[in-house]
């Protein structure tokens, strides 16, 4: 028998910061391709300053660059390696809720393009897993599935009207989704290309005030 070693769950590197108000929601923050667990920590602050931080590095090594899942090319996504890893990282993050002791119901993921992507990802295949996320630049991460329901989530999109990567149509595609999925979604646009804009984080902050 031909065994393939994809399918043992790996343990996943992070950064758990504990905050100083444990019933706000713990955010969750998945870099982009080529990041690591320390990209996005100052953007946590800007979110909440109080609330617990636990920022994951991808498992998956692109010519060095980690990532969260593997693609085949530039926006095309390996589906089953995408299947696999978003049930890794749903794992890793019950075992981490036991570990550190933080509500596993009340969690918000911050992701920036590969990490909004895995984001989105949890969302449609684990309707439980998150209770709302900031997706910086996403796509669609699967097509053709069963539609969670979403009801209670509450979702913001920050996309670029000139994103190279995440097509202005590929952004309205995932509201229009994660609305079909009963999601509370906004989607913020910026004139802008791909990179993460300090705009586009104020927005997602004002978006998390009130939501
Ligand atoms: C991906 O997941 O491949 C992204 O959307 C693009 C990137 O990370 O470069």
């Amino acid at each position: 028998m031909i065994q393939d070693f994809r399918k043992g769950i790996q343990k996943m590197k992070h950064i758990y910061q504990k905050g100083k108000d444990l019933s706000k929601p713990t955010l969750l923050l998945l870099h982009g391709t080529g990041g690591n667990e320390l990209d996005l920590m100052p953007l946590a602050g800007m979110i909440d300053e109080d609330a617990s931080v636990l920022s994951v590095r991808g498992n998956v090594l692109e010519n060095g660059m980690p990532r969260f899942f593997k693609r085949l090319a530039e926006g095309v996504f390996d589906e089953e390696d995408l299947i696999f890893r978003t049930k890794e990282l749903n794992q890793f993050l019950n075992e981490a809720a036991e570990q550190y002791e933080f509500d596993r119901d009340n969690m918000i993921a911050i992701g920036y393009s590969n990490g909004a992507n895995i984001a989105a990802s949890l969302l449609l295949h684990y309707e439980n897993s998150l209770k709302g996320a900031i997706l910086h630049h996403p796509m669609v991460p699967r097509r053709n599935m069963a539609l969670p329901d979403l009801t209670g989530k509450s979702v913001f999109i920050a996309a670029g009207t000139n994103d190279p990567i995440c097509s202005p149509q590929e952004s309205e595609e995932l509201y229009s989704l994660l609305e079909q999925a009963n999601a509370t979604v906004e989607l913020h646009w910026e004139n802008r290309g791909h990179q993460l804009t300090a705009d586009e984080v104020a927005a997602a902050a004002k978006w998390y005030q009130n939501k």
